[in-house]
C-alpha cells in the first residue's frame, strides 16, 4: 500500500515520520487544570492522563489555574496588528507552554453545563494565535469532571475551541467525580478514561509528525 503524499509505502513513511519525531525529542504533553481549586477533581484525572503519557515516553507538565489570574480578553483586536496580546497576567507564561506543547489536555470542572469561567478566559485570551494559526495541528485531549450532568456541553466548549484553532482532538475523559475532592478516584471508568487519553495522545502523537 502506497502513502498518497509521497508515494512510498505507508509502513517506510510511518517510520520516517516517527524516527524524526524521536531525533527533535519531540513528545511534550502539557496539561492544563482550569478547576479553581487545587488538588480537586479535574487535577486528578489530568495528573492521570499526563502520568500514562509519561509512562508511554511523553515529557509532562502540569499547569494549574487556581490562584492563578487569567483576566478575560477584552476585545481590543490588538493582537491581530501585534502578535501578541496587551493584558498582562498569568497567561503570558501560559502561551509560552502553549506553543512549546505538541499535545494539550485541557481540563475542566462542569459549571452550570459548560466550563469554568477560568477554562472560558483561557480558551478567549488563545486569540492571540487565531490569525497566524500558531496552534495548529497540536494534538488536544479534553477531560471534565461532572457532579451528575452537563458533561456534553462543558466538552462541546473545548471542542468547538479546539477545532477553531485547527488542533486535533484525539480523546476525551469524564468522571463523575462530583464536590468533594478525591471521590472521583473511585469513579473507575473515569479514572481509567483519563489513563487511555494519555496513552492515546503519546500514541498519536508518536504516528504523526507535527509540522514546526
Ligand atoms: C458554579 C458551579 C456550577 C456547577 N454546575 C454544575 C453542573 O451544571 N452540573 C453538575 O453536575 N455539577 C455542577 N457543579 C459541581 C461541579 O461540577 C464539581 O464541584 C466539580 O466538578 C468539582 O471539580 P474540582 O474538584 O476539580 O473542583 C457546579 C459547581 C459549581 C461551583
Amino acid at each position: 500500500m502506497l502513502h498518497w503524499l509521497n508515494q512510498i509505502p505507508v509502513e517506510e513513511h510511518r517510520k520516517s515520520r516517527l524516527s524524526m519525531l524521536n531525533k527533535e525529542g519531540r513528545m511534550k504533553v502539557l496539561g492544563i487544570v482550569c478547576s479553581p481549586r487545587l488538588h480537586g477533581n479535574t487535577e486528578i484525572l489530568v495528573q492521570a492522563s499526563l502520568a500514562k503519557a509519561q509512562e508511554e515516553g511523553a515529557e509532562i507538565e502540569l499547569v494549574t489555574l487556581a490562584g492563578k489570574t487569567i483576566s478575560p480578553c477584552d476585545g481590543c483586536y490588538s493582537c491581530r496588528e501585534t502578535g501578541k496580546c496587551h493584558i498582562k497576567d498569568d497567561m503570558q507564561d501560559i502561551y509560552t507552554k502553549l506553543l512549546e506543547a505538541d499535545g494539550i489536555i485541557f481540563g475542566s470542572p462542569v459549571y452550570f453545563w459548560s466550563v469554568s469561567a477560568q477554562a472560558k478566559a483561557l480558551i478567549d485570551r488563545t486569540y492571540v494565535f487565531y490569525a497566524e494559526r500558531r496552534l495548529r495541528n497540536k494534538a488536544v485531549g479534553i477531560v471534565v469532571n461532572t457532579g451528575r450532568d452537563g458533561c456534553t456541553s462543558a466538552l462541546a466548549a473545548f471542542s468547538n475551541f479546539s477545532t477553531g484553532q485547527k488542533m486535533i482532538v484525539v480523546g476525551r475523559a469524564i468522571g463523575f467525580g462530583g464536590r468533594e475532592k478525591g471521590t472521583v478516584k473511585k469513579d473507575e471508568r473515569g479514572m481509567a478514561e483519563a489513563e487511555e487519553l494519555g496513552e492515546t495522545m503519546v500514541q498519536y502523537l508518536q504516528s504523526h509528525k507535527i509540522p514546526s
